[in-house]
């Protein structure tokens, strides 16, 4: 068999054990032919592909980022760009699809597969971790062991001057990152898309635990956050040329404001796409290993339509328009009820 693979959307640590898994199950237990699409769905429309093989896929595993590269962007926008993908997917022998995305890349390749019977398998990815259907995806563990760390730099020089640091971390419409990194961290106010934030509850907190003696405070941001309405300032949001939301700091805007209501000193650290860079930790590799074996797994099932993902402690199946029906936020219990107790 012929088997494509792309990368969409934004990168994230374990791509390319996703590959090197899919490509050593393929040419061993199968005795397919791995095609590697460059730059996503621009690689299909454009006939760019690389041969992928065992050999080829040696050394990648710590590897951060994709072999392939990716980009953001689908056939749907190029004129009769899904017909197009079709008709070379065909033209190149390609009897199965497997596209590694977030929440865009699935949605759409469920609505090529429904829409022009491409034959695609999903493979769940993002750093987020805000996908509908999996518990886990591959990249969100590296990237809360990196702001973990970095939070853990931030403790001792905000200790030596008695300031406020805010943390802010990505996570555009789930706060993810910023509730583990948060927890893992200490900090002392975690601020997510899911709970609109009261500026002066926060402040308040922060001012009595300095009376009580605390020498500095650390405040997780995700990048999506946002005060409840008419509390404070909000994050200008741009659209990038794909219509996402380009979030712009919402740490640096409401910092001034924490340091006129709190008194103290208030510095902001952006960790921005060093999140996102670099090695994958160990569990982010074994997690992406067993999404690419499921994946190579489901063509051969000819489970066109479904992704891979995590439940428990099972790789299973799930139709990926499940990918595309929500958002996946954080789990309440683990906010509410966990990370608050810490706050303040
Ligand atoms: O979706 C993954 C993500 O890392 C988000 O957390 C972040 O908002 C976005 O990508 C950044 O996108 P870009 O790499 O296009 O700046």
């Amino acid at each position: 068999m012929r088997v494509g693979v792309l990368t969409g959307g934004g990168d994230c640590p374990g791509l390319n054990a996703v590959i090197r898994a899919i490509v050593r199950k393929a040419e061993n237990a199968y005795g397919d032919e791995v095609v590697g699409f460059l730059d996503a769905w621009d690689g299909v429309q454009e006939r760019r592909t690389v041969q992928l093989d065992i050999r080829a896929m040696r050394g990648t595993l710590p590897r951060g980022g994709t072999v392939l590269g990716t980009r953001r962007g689908s056939p749907y926008d190029w004129a009769e760009g899904p017909q197009h993908a079709r008709e070379i997917l065909a033209e190149l022998g390609i009897e199965g699809l497997i596209v590694i995305g977030g929440n865009g890349s699935l949605t759409v390749a469920s609505q090529l597969h429904q829409q022009y019977g491409l034959p695609i398998v999903g493979v769940p990815k993002t750093i987020d971790n805000d996908i509908e259907g999996t518990d886990f995806t591959f990249g969100f563990h590296t990237a809360v062991q990196i702001a973990t760390d970095a939070i853990d730099r931030l403790h001792t020089t905000a200790e030596s001057h008695d300031r406020v640091i805010l943390v802010e971390v990505m996570g555009r419409h789930a706060g993810w990152i910023a509730t583990y990194a948060g927890l893992a961290g200490g900090a002392a106010a975690i601020l997510i898309p899911e709970r609109p934030f009261d500026l002066d509850a926060v402040c308040n907190a922060i001012q009595a635990r300095h009376e009580r003696g605390r020498y500095a405070s650390i405040i997780v941001v995700a990048e999506g956050a946002e005060p409840r309405s008419g509390s404070s300032e909000r994050a200008s949001k741009e659209l990038d040329r794909f219509g996402h939301v380009k979030f712009s700091g919402i740490a640096q805007r409401i910092a001034p404001e924490v340091e006129a209501k709190t008194g103290f000193e208030t510095r902001v650290v952006q960790i921005g796409h060093v999140q996102r860079g670099g090695t994958p930790t160990a569990y982010d590799r074994v997690l992406a290993t067993r999404f690419g074996i499921a994946a190579i797994d489901a063509v051969h099932d000819g489970a066109f339509g479904d992704m891979v993902v995590l439940r428990g402690m099972d790789i299973v199946k799930s139709p990926m328009t499940v990918a595309g029906s929500r958002t996946r936020t954080v789990d309440p219990h683990l906010y509410d009820d966990v990370a608050t107790v810490f706050f303040g």
